[in-house]
């Protein structure tokens, strides 16, 4: 892991830093429109929920606030906005290529930045070292476009490539050694856990049986394994037949979920009282885990319901701001496909669970 500043950083920016507004330049042409657009050559994240987000976090001048997944930077610029000169983004992600995208971004953001390359259950650990205190903390989890259609990083089924799927590619664990190396049962039950995918123990047979005579070495012979070993009505219904597959795939090679479990309280912790916590998922095993960490902060007393008085003396640690998930507008799926499956949940840190909850006055 390693934090770097951006060339020229200086820790608050000089009076005169100059501004920039975070719209894309309407003289670049749009190629293609989508999850992603492609503005000239260069592949960019449109940031999904991002009214939405903003709304909940409401980041104000001179806070501190952490983006755990800084992807393209997206969302990051649209708070560092409202951060202003005395304010502090800290973005982290795993991926050396947002490392890049953020030097770029860094030099037209008007607050105090800081990168950190790394993954973010271990970042956020990191900052709590130092005694850092945030006033908000988010993650966009999962991938993000650029990951998706750098075709030799090997997530896209769509494309023909190694099977790679590392976010943080000095990882040592990519999908090829998974496939190559996982036990059958193994394999089954990431299958069926990560990609809740119905014929897990067929398409881990199929996986097995194949590498005795060859390596699975690309996503097409990924595909190929797949569709053979699934029904054929299977393979017209619910999307492409290797969907699943390469879902679970990804989540196992990056731990996707177990990074999320230690990351939650740590950014949790991180938080400074009426600090908020906030989420965009994009599967169900995502959602679930922000959802049940989030519920059990707003939970107060734990007493049987046949005792008279509370004797427990919890008392919930947050206020939940999105009783359901938020989920993309018509207008948001109209021109970005991707946001259909996202779903945004916050909460807000009114007592740090010790006794010492405090009236919370945001501002
Ligand atoms: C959906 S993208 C974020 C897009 C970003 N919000 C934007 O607006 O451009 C998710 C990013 O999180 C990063 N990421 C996912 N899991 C991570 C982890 N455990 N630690 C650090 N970064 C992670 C990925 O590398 C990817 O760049």
């Amino acid at each position: 892991m390693s934090t770097i500043l951006p060339r020229g950083w200086r820790s608050r920016p000089e009076a005169g830093w100059p501004k920039r507004g975070c719209e894309p330049k309407a003289s670049v042409s749009r190629l293609r429109s989508g999850p992603s657009t492609i503005l000239m050559n260069m592949t960019v994240h449109i940031p999904v929920l991002a009214g939405e987000l903003i709304g909940l976090l409401d980041p104000a001048e001179g806070q501190t606030v952490i983006d755990c997944t800084f992807g393209g930077g997206g969302h990051a610029r649209l708070v560092a906005q409202r951060l202003g000169p005395s304010g502090t983004l800290v973005a982290i992600d795993r991926d050396p290529e947002s490392e890049e995208r953020f030097a770029a971004l860094a030099q037209e953001l008007p607050c105090a930045v800081r990168f950190i390359h790394g993954d973010f259950a271990e970042a956020l650990g990191t900052l709590a070292e130092e005694g850092v205190r945030a006033d908000a903390a988010y993650f966009d989890l999962g991938m993000s476009s650029m990951q998706v259609d750098t075709r030799e990083r090997g997530f896209a089924y769509s494309y023909d490539a190694p099977l790679d799927m590392r976010m943080d590619p000095g990882q040592e664990l990519d999908a090829r050694t998974v496939l190559a190396t996982w036990e059958e049962r193994r394999l089954a039950a990431a299958l069926r856990e990560l990609g809740e995918e119905r014929h897990a123990g067929a398409i881990a047979r199929a996986i097995v049986r194949r590498r005795e005579h060859a390596p699975i070495e690309t996503t097409h012979e990924l595909v190929e394994v797949v569709s053979g070993a699934i029904p054929a009505p299977a393979r017209f219904a619910g999307g492409h037949p290797a969907k699943r597959t390469f879902q679970a795939l990804r989540i196992a090679v990056n731990d996707e979920l177990g990074q999320l479990d230690r990351a939650l309280p740590l950014a949790w912790d991180l938080l400074r009282m009426g600090g908020v916590l906030a989420a965009i998922s994009f599967h169900s095993l995502e959602d679930r885990r922000v959802k049940r960490f989030l519920a059990e902060r707003a939970r107060g007393c734990v007493c049987p319901p046949e005792l008279p008085v509370c004797v427990c003396g919890r008392e919930p640690q947050a206020t939940l701001l999105t009783r359901r998930a938020v989920t993309a507008s018509a207008g948001e799926l109209a021109h970005n496909p991707r946001a259909a499956s996202a779903r945004l949940r916050a909460a807000r840190k009114v007592s740090d669970g010790d006794g010492s909850r405090r009236d919370v006055q945001r501002r």
